[in-house]
This record gives C-alpha cells, structure tokens and sequence, in this order.
C-alpha cells in the first residue's frame, strides 16, 4: 500500500489531540493516515512575522504531522480573505455575502505556491498525495509545476455551485483548470457532482467519457462521487461510554419529563440556525399547548471571528434567543439554552442520545457529518427523530429522515410536531434504515473508496 500525504488547510496534529474533541474530517483523516502510514500537512493556525517555511513536524508510529506558520497577511488574505469571503459564501450558494477582492485572490495563490514549495520535498515518488477543501484547489497544479508526477486526488467537502452562480467569481475559469492537474476529484453527493460537470462543459468546453471520465483540453481526470461517513462502530460504542451516559444523564435530570431537541453547528450562516429559531418559535407560538413539555438545546461554538458575516450572525443569535426566552420561557423552564462551545465527542454522542429530535436544517452543507452522528448515538429500541435539511448532501442518503425545507419556518414546526408524535414503531422503522447506510457507508469505507480511485489511476503523471 502506498504512503499517503493528506494535504488540508487545517491539520489534526498529534500532539494536539484532546481525547475526542475533533470534527469528523480529523476522525476521518486520521483514520487513514493510521491505515496506511504517511504525513498530514497544513497550516498550523499560528502566524509570524515574516514567513520562513520552518516545518514543524510531529511522529506518532507511522503518521506524522507536519504544520507551517503563515504571515498576518496570509492569514488575511487567503484564510479569512479568499477561503472565507469568497469561496465559501459562493459555494454555499450566498453571493449576497460573497466579497471579490484582488488581494484576495492573490494572497490565496501566494499560500497555495507556499504550501507547494514546503511540502514538495516530503512526497517520495510513490506516495499517493490527497489535497482537502476548497483552500486548496489549485495545490495540485502548484505541485506539478514543481515536477511532482505522483497520483494526486482532490476532495471537496462543501457544495459545489451551480454554474451561474459560480461564473460570478471573476478568475472562475482560472481556478477551475486548475482541478485538471489532478487524477481524481471527488465530491460527497451527485448533486456536487452534476454541478461540476455541467460547468466543465458549458464553460470549459469539457467533454464527459463513460466512468466519470472529463476531459478539458488535453487532460482526462475522473470525478467521483465519494459521500463521507462516520466512524460509525466508535461512535456507537462511545453514545454507550460512562461520559456518555452521565451527559445523558445530566440532560435527563435538568429536564425531568421534557423531550430534548438538539442542534450542534459549528456558528456559520450555512447551518441556518437563525431559520431554525424562526421555525421553533413558530412551533411554540402554533403550539401553545406543547410549551413546556419540550426545550431546545443549540451547541454552536463559534468559528471564523475575524470574518464580519460570523461576528454579524453571532449577534443575530444572541438577539432571538434572548428575545424568544424573554417572550415564551416560564419560572421553570426556558426554551431554548443556548451555547457557544463545544464539547468532547462522548458527551455529544450522550446528549444525542437523550435527544427525542435532532435538528440539522442547513440552508446548504456538502455533507453534514451531526445527522450521522444523532442517528449512531440513537438508542436501538427507542430511537428519536431526525429532522433534516433537504438542502444538506446527508439527505440524498437519509431518506428516512423527516426531510424538511429550512427556510420554511411552517415546514419546521410541523416537523417537530410530527417527530414528538411519533409511534416507537416508526422511529425503529425509519431508525434501521438509515443506521444500515451508516454502517455500511462509513469513514473507512469512504477513504477506501477514494483511494482505491485514486491508487488505480495510470501511474506516471507528465511533471
Ligand atoms: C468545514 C470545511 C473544513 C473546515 C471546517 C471548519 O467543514 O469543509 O475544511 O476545516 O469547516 O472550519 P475552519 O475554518 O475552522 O477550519
């Protein structure tokens, strides 16, 4: 098997890990990089003054992490700049939040040719090379010029957008002829996908072959569809851990007879959760009678400060929570708690699973890795309810959620109300046909997926 080197813009460093509190992408890579052996690479979150390329590295067996430190203005740009105001807005189909600045753009290219220069000498000649996210999409092309002849994949985790949205970026062809320097791209739903190739042909002239073969000019790649996973048996085991199962406690005993609804967003417009307080005020104002029979519990640690729609959002959230506790909560209940931090994995899975209803309504997300997550936790006689986002790339695969459309604020109440009602047997019902899918799909099998891809591309690639 080769070595593979995971390249993103975030990096799980070893020494680092707090026992169980990464997102699921960390569990996911790392997962892989265990399997194979190989190295991490990224930015290290750290800036200096002047930057130097000084690799910090860190060994644990056969993995290591190895992390670089980037400029302020690196971070401006191309962190908070061009990933974060512009990319990420667009691609969650926002251009009303969607900045084009040069120095962005710039400053996004300097980062990427940084990031080649520095990881070039650690890629042996048989390494399989795996570049993350929209941070990074013209790594690829970045390395090649830099004569790495190596299998390289690309991954997507977020939407890609529809080609009308997409043409507003003004260096969009630029950036897109950059995925032609890979050997495979992927992304986690068809829709992405779909989205992709329509784009490749109106606008890149591209042809598509039979097994998701694209051509554009001279180069073929292949584009897959490659739908993330859970590490679904761990999750599982840890939704029955003693942490666990005091959180679940904890959640039981400050709300003794209350059905618990949950959400758990990192703080991000994407994750829709002002449409989703709108939707639950609507359940309280329409439900009179079902006031205090429930709460909702949002955990929603904050994320990307420095940029002024998060920091905008944040105060939005504080103001209607404030405003629906002040005008719903009673002496002895309050109907929304409300957290911005997060928690270790096990405490989650416990919450989950206390949880009658969990809520993930994103107006858009690639995949959404919680509605996976609630379900593994769930309890297998007593299962609660999904309420999902048509618009997450989980739906096209949980079917048996009670699909909802987040902007609806009717659509939601009513969710909630037919997810309370619901009989035990339905919940089993709906409960095992999405768990099968969790197993079956999980984070391994998706790496496998990908890099089975991957490692059975023609091998020498034209520096
Ligand atoms: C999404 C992106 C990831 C990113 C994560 C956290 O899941 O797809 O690439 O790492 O959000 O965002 P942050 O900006 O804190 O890395």
């Amino acid at each position: 098997m080769s070595r593979l080197i995971v390249i993103s813009n975030r990096v799980q460093q070893l020494n680092q890990q707090t026992g169980g509190n990464q997102g699921g992408l960390a569990v996911a890579l790392m997962a892989a990089l265990r399997e194979r052996g190989g190295t991490w690479f990224g930015w290290s979150g750290e800036t200096v003054e002047t930057f130097t390329g000084t690799i910090h590295v860190e060994h644990q067996g056969r993995v290591s992490s190895a992390v670089i430190d980037l400029e302020p203005q690196d971070v401006d740009e191309y962190y908070n700049g061009f990933a974060n105001r512009t990319l990420w807005p667009l691609f969650h189909f926002r251009l009303d939040l969607t900045e084009f600045e040069r120095d962005f753009a710039g400053g996004y290219a300097r980062v990427n040719r940084r990031f080649a220069d520095t990881v070039r000498p650690m890629i042996d000649d048989d390494d399989l090379v795996w570049v993350h996210d929209y941070h990074l999409i013209p790594l690829g092309a970045e390395l090649r010029a830099r004569g790495v002849g190596n299998r390289m994949g690309f991954f997507l985790h977020i939407p890609w957008p529809p080609s009308r949205l997409l043409t507003s970026l003004p260096s969009h062809r630029r950036m897109v002829e950059t995925l032609f320097a890979y050997d495979i791209v992927g992304f986690h739903t068809a829709d992405w996908l779909d989205s992709f190739l329509d784009y490749v042909v109106t606008e890149l002239d591209g042809t598509l072959g039979d097994d998701g073969q694209v051509t554009v000019g001279t180069r073929t790649i292949r584009a897959i569809v490659a739908p993330i996973g859970i590490e679904t048996a761990e999750f599982e085991a840890a939704a029955r851990s003693p942490e666990a199962n005091f959180a679940r406690d904890r959640m039981y005993m400050s709300a003794t007879g209350r059905s618990l609804i949950v959400g758990v967003d990192r703080l991000d417009y994407s994750k829709g959760l002002e449409e989703r307080f709108a939707g639950y005020e609507r359940f309280l104002s329409q439900h009179p009678e079902r006031r205090g029979l429930v709460y909702l519990l949002q955990i929603a640690p904050p994320s990307r400060e420095k940029v002024d729609t998060y920091q905008e959002i944040r105060g939005n959230l504080d103001a209607m929570s404030g405003r629906i506790n002040g005008e719903y909560a009673d002496i002895d209940w309050v109907p929304i708690r409300y957290v911005n931090k997060g928690y270790p994995r096990a405490e989650l899975a416990g919450i989950f699973r206390a949880a009658r209803i969990g809520l993930v309504t994103p107006l858009r997300d690639g995949m959404n890795l919680v509605a996976k997550e609630y379900v593994a936790a769930q309890d297998p006689a007593d299962p609660g309810v999904l309420i999902l986002s048509t618009f997450a790339g989980a739906a096209a695969q949980l079917k048996d959620a009670v699909l909802v459309n987040p902007y609806s604020a009717e659509e939601m109440s009513d969710a909630i109300v037919t997810a309370l009602t619901m009989p035990r047997a339905e919940r089993i019902r709906r409960w095992e046909a999405m768990i099968d899918g969790i197993r079956r799909e999980d984070v391994h099998w998706w790496c496998g997926h990908f890099l089975d891809a991957l490692q059975s591309e023609p091998a020498a690639h034209p520096a």
